[in-house]
């Protein structure tokens, strides 16, 4: 198959994360994870004017509706200080800080709305560093504190990082701030909404305290926006949950909601499973980690194998146990290049898609949606293989990513939801391609998630399917198609038990 590729595919940046696990520890394992964004051909485009639903009343649990641009990437609003400065941020929960710009950025590198300081009367400065490498790029600044306010839920005096220098984030036109609109290089200040619907516009992280900057950088580990909410009883239930919705259903469809679940969007009973904790008693930081999450980094699981296919004998089962990340904040799943080959031809047949050299990501001809071949991630209910592992189900036609048209049924060349991250890499990076098909709830108190059926997307866990929409919406997926992948690179991790 020849596969002409219009636009740039553009190779964004690689992280190196020391990321160790398993019996075969070895000191300088180092996995070289590769993220891009594509971008679809850009087509200008017509605008879905979705309504975005307000609750007159909020309280406990909190409920905000998430942006979905087109299942690349899911954007909340956020309000920071008092009164409170507006941004659209990317809702991750593979990182824990959040951050937005400064007004001391350089509307070169922050393009939109800049939080200013000098108009909050509740900000309080201080000198601490922050700096943060995504898959994606990376952002430096300082640490502050203000009033965050999410969903009608407000932390006063919260932790988050100022932007003063961003690369490859804000600007790149296929990454968080790009969705097609121009980038102004004047010094006026645009909204962080363009005409297809709002700009990511900084990141909320939702990881644990000490996957936050501070923490790798041997600074005390400080409460994330949602730990705060639960140490300080903002909300009763401990928990967050997170509706992504269909791809197709582009606008303000999803939902996150603090200290609660919504029954309405997902079918039958939520599977709790254990967070896979990582072990760090060779880090000589430990002693200044002065967390309650001992142990807890990631939003992640045990995972044991890996299905394909209509039967359970195609299931390829792991030795030990893999942690599995759960990352709102990437678009595709990344696993070790030999299982993302299996598994492509799994889905797809051998021979039926080739891997793009620059963006290191499958190229498919869009017919292999026919194929009734479903992926079936395994997960243990305990830090050992179990005997009734919870399984998530995606069929395979929904891991396939529309590439030369708005959907997969014009399109003719596909990007597979699934991409290789490196042969020795031991990561398993489970991104919104899979997630999607699931209702997710993270249980911050009881350090589990919560997986059961989401409505409306097509894929089932343990075997309980939802009901999908009758008539799918025929979107206008016209926007630059983005691959967007927040995993924090956390330096010098050791995992001596996973
Ligand atoms: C600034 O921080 C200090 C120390 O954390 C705190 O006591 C004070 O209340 C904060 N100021 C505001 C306006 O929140
Ligand atoms: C942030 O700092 C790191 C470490 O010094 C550097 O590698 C990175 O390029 C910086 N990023 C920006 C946007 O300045
Ligand atoms: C799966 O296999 C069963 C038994 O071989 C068959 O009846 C069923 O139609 C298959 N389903 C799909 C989706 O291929």
């Amino acid at each position: 198959m020849h596969i002409t590729v219009s636009t740039a595919l553009l190779l964004i940046s690689t992280i190196t994360t020391s990321f160790v696990y398993g019996a075969n520890i070895s000191k300088d394992t180092s996995s070289s994870v590769i993220r891009l964004p594509l971008r679809k051909s850009a087509k200008n485009l017509d605008v879905i004017t979705a309504q975005r639903k307000r609750s007159i009343e909020k309280r406990d649990p909190f409920e905000a509706t998430l942006y979905n641009d087109g299942g690349s990437q899911y954007l909340v609003d956020v309000g920071i200080g008092t009164p409170l400065q507006k941004f659209t941020v990317t809702l991750d929960t593979g990182s824990a800080d959040l951050w937005v710009p400064s007004t001391d950025c350089p509307t070169s590198q922050c393009p939109y709305t800049r939080f200013d300081a000098t108009k909050s009367s509740t900000f309080n400065s201080s000198t601490e560093a922050f700096g943060i490498v995504y898959g994606i790029g990376s952002v430096n600044g300082t640490y502050v504190k203000d009033t965050v306010s999410v969903a009608g839920v407000s932390v006063q005096n919260q932790q988050f990082g100022l932007a003063s220098t961003t690369a490859d984030i804000l600007t790149n036109p296929t990454t968080l701030g790009g969705s097609g609109t121009d980038v102004t290089t004047d010094n006026s200040t645009t909204e962080s909404s363009g005409s297809d619907g709002p700009i990511g516009n900084g990141i909320l992280g939702l990881g644990y305290p000490k996957l936050t900057a501070a923490s790798n950088q041997g600074e005390p580990a400080y409460n994330p926006f949602v730990f705060n909410l639960m140490d300080q009883k903002l909300i009763q239930q401990p928990i967050f949950s997170v509706y992504m919705n269909n791809p197709d259903e582009q606008g303000w469809v999803g939902e996150v909601i603090f200290g609660g679940t919504d029954s309405s969007k997902y079918t039958g009973e939520i599977a709790y499973l254990p967070v896979a904790q990582l072990q760090t008693s060779k880090n000589p930081l430990e002693s200044v980690l002065g967390s309650s999450n001992d142990g807890y980094y990631y939003w992640m699981v045990y995972g044991q194998g890996i299905g394909i296919g209509n039967s359970s004998s195609n299931t390829m089962t792991f030795k030990n146990v893999v942690p599995f990340i759960i990352d709102t904040g990437t678009t595709l799943t990344y696993l070790p290049d030999d299982l993302a080959v299996q598994v492509a031809e799994g889905l797809l047949g051998k021979g039926n898609f080739q891997l793009d050299s620059q963006s290191q990501v499958f190229m498919t001809s869009c017919s292999a949606a026919d194929t009734a071949t479903s992926l079936r991630l395994q997960m243990s209910t305990s830090e050992k293989p179990s005997d009734n592992p919870v399984t998530l189900s995606v069929p395979g036609s929904e891991l396939l990513i529309p590439y030369d048209g708005p959907t997969v049924e014009t399109s003719t060349t596909c990007i597979l939801g699934i991409a290789p991250v490196g042969s020795s890499s031991g990561m398993y990076l489970i991104g919104d391609s899979v997630l999607r098909s699931a209702y997710l709830v993270f249980d911050m108190g009881e350090n589990r998630i919560g997986f059961a059926s989401a409505n409306n997307v097509p894929g089932s866990v343990n075997g309980v399917d939802s009901p999908s929409s009758s008539s799918p919406i025929v979107s206008p997926m016209d926007s630059a198609y983005m691959i967007v992948t927040l995993l924090v690179s956390v330096i010098g991790m050791l995992v001596s038990t996973l």
